[in-house]
């Protein structure tokens, strides 16, 4: 499927918004940090993961206790990919967790949502990532297609970075003559 075609029409999972048991909202880094790390590894990258930058923004999902069940990054960062996304605006998306219990009802999905909220209005037309391997069907599903070839960067799994585009280039094209 392209990336710049709407999200898949299949049976959604997500709950109406007022059945939802849960809230997403930004957050400071470190609100998510504990969860990231126990979900996609500690050390150096979970402390890589904290910085959005000035435009960027965390945000995390709660149940009705306050109880965090999901997070989610996002921030301007050029995609590396194959040269298929070379001039777009795509912003990246990282620090996808979501607690193995909450898996499966729509979380992930409206997570992704949120980061496109914030990253859209501030000129984004798109999102990437680098995606596990384990995760690629997750993003297939949300409308993402690879970029490039699969990778393994050293002491870790096997990740493709993929890319959705939400919002169709403007190209200015120059005419010859
Ligand atoms: C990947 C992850 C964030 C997905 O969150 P989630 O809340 O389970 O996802 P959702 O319920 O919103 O699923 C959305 C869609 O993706 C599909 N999906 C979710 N995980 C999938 C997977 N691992 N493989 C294939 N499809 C998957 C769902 O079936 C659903 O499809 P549908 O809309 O057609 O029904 C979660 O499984 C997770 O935290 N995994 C461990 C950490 C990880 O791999 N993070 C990504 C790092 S790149």
């Amino acid at each position: 499927m392209a990336a710049d075609q709407p999200l898949p029409h299949r049976p959604d999972p997500t709950p109406p918004a007022e059945a939802r048991p849960w809230v997403i909202s930004e957050v400071p880094p470190e609100r998510t940090r504990a969860l990231r790390r126990r979900v996609l590894g500690g050390g150096r990258r979970g402390r890589y993961l904290d910085d959005a930058g000035p435009d960027g923004a965390h945000f995390g999902a709660f149940d009705g206790a306050g109880r965090l069940l999901g997070s989610a990054a996002v921030h301007p960062e050029p995609c590396p990919g194959d040269g298929a996304t070379g001039t777009d605006d795509l912003w990246r998306l990282r620090a996808m967790a979501v607690e193995p219990e909450w898996r499966g009802r729509g979380l992930g999905k409206e997570l992704v949502r949120a980061a496109l909220a914030h990253a859209e209005p501030r000129g984004a037309t798109g999102l990437w990532c680098h995606a596990l391997e384990s995760a690629r069907g997750f993003y297939l599903a949300l409308g993402f297609v690879d970029a490039g070839e699969p990778f393994a960067p050293p002491g870790a799994a096997l990740h493709r970075t993929m890319f959705r585009r939400t919002v169709f280039r403007r190209v200015s094209a120059v005419r010859p003559g």
